[in-house]
């Protein structure tokens, strides 16, 4: 009976996988940093200046502040919705395997064949697909290289903050694409070649994509394809991070052929498990490429790979998926419904008090700019873009992502994708907060 209880919670413990700070209220107080009196500061040898930039940037340095327990994180891009049964299956099936033979743990094909039917890239002999656990460690990877390379990383205007702290945490150069409003703050061939003739040496293009981190546009693949002649122009990489595919929330994944026709480009893919399936908790990524320099910045890293019964798990899901197996496909749809819900009431609720929306395409976030709360008192403090979010935090109850954690001038971002009564109570806290403005 002891036995049963114990392997049974076990269980529990291991499917109960998702990423959520939620699940206990927190008791202690955190330790905040106590002055000292000098002598042991001549003696520390400080951060570098690289760590210094990178923890000033607003992805790393208002985490703790967004964290702080009561507040409601619109800030947190990770995906708390239900996943889908098929995932849970697969990984109970993976766990109640007494042995796992090699090949039945190996997802080379199912992401093959993924990739083949998203983004039209076929497998060649040159092709390797390297894991890792989650997508971040080969972000990680690739950036190390390119530090010792000393290569340029371009970011566009609107990016993924995390991605740039980490580039400037190990001293690369980060440079930064304009993107406008019309544009849905995309790049376009136009913008890259003005950043690339202004770099004058190769780089590589960081690209969250077909939809982006943080707006929730959506390249078409005729884009992405005018953006993959400007890079082989000028002889730079293009670094594909697709985490998001799979979340548009009109058209469905798979009818993009971008990469058919674009074998001799300089790319890497990488993807990963986190958003689309919610399955933040589980590690695990992978980056594809039959680049020979990226194939070797990554395999030089010594990356870990996730545990086999995960990649079992993960190649069960994604046969699954690519078998249109049809409890799969409903629930997957059912929560782009809910995430295109939910983005329609947030920017109701925004554009009513005091915000302009930019109307997501797809993703798990929005960005809005404020528009009548700027230059009003919350108590007796003139609310400027600046202060806002700490401002919303405080008082309001919500923590967003600042323009300098999104990139995009004057846009901030919200996510979308918290607990359903998280969701509810944060838009009566964004009304509130608009109301008691003076
Ligand atoms: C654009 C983007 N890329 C990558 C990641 C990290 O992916 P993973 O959880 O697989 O490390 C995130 C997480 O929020 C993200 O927003």
């Amino acid at each position: 009976m002891l036995n049963q209880l114990y392997y049974d919670r076990i269980l529990n413990d291991l499917l109960n996988f998702q990423v959520s700070p939620y699940l206990k209220p927190r008791t202690q107080t955190l330790r905040r940093s106590t002055p000292e009196d000098g002598s042991a500061a001549k003696h520390f040898i400080g951060l570098s200046n690289p760590a210094k930039t990178a923890f000033s940037h607003s992805a790393i340095a208002d985490e703790e502040e967004a964290a702080l327990p009561g507040l409601i994180r619109m800030d947190y891009g990770e995906n708390a919705l239900a996943s889908p049964n098929a995932l849970h299956q697969s990984l109970f099936e993976a766990f109640s395997k007494f042995q796992l033979l090699s090949d039945e743990s190996n997802c080379d094909d199912a992401i093959f064949d993924l990739v083949q039917k998203r983004l039209g890239i076929t497998a060649s002999p040159k092709s390797q697909l390297v894991y890792g656990n989650g997508e971040a460690p080969l972000f990680a990877a690739l950036t190390n290289h390119a530090r010792n390379a000393s290569i340029a990383m371009l970011f566009p205007t609107g990016n993924y903050g995390h991605f740039v702290a980490c580039a400037q945490a190990f001293g690369v150069s980060t440079n930064f694409i304009e993107t406008h409003e019309k544009d849905f703050f995309k790049v376009t061939s136009e913008t890259l070649e003005i950043a690339l003739k202004k770099l004058n040496a190769p780089a590589w293009l960081v690209l969250t994509a077909p939809i982006v981190n943080p707006t929730g546009a959506s390249y078409s693949a005729a884009e992405l394809k005018q953006l993959l002649v400007v890079l082989k122009k000028y002889r730079s990489v293009l670094i594909l991070d697709t985490i998001f595919q799979g979340l548009e929330f009109n058209t469905l994944p798979g009818i993009e052929t971008t990469f058919s026709d674009q074998q001799d480009n300089r790319w890497i893919i990488l993807g990963g498990i986190s958003k689309e399936f919610a399955g933040g908790g589980l590690r695990f990524g992978y980056a594809l490429t039959s680049d020979i320099e990226m194939i070797g910045a990554l395999q030089n890293s010594a990356i870990a790979e996730p545990h086999s019964t995960l990649r079992y798990a993960f190649r069960r899901l994604l046969e699954a998926q690519l078998d249109e197996d049809p409890l799969l496909l409903k629930e997957m749809s059912r929560q782009k419904i809910e995430l295109k819900d939910r983005a329609t009431k947030l920017a109701d609720v925004l554009n009513r008090n005091g915000w302009k929306v930019l109307t997501p395409q797809g993703g798990l976030f929005l960005v809005a700019k404020p528009t009548t709360i700027l230059n009003r008192q919350y108590n007796g403090t003139l609310v400027s873009e600046e202060n806002l979010a700490s401002l919303l935090r405080q008082h309001g109850g919500v923590s967003i992502n600042p323009p300098k954690w999104t990139g995009i001038p004057h846009y901030f971002r919200f996510v979308l994708s918290m607990q359903s009564e998280e969701f509810v109570e944060a838009l009566k806290r964004l009304e509130k907060f608009y109301q008691a403005l003076s």
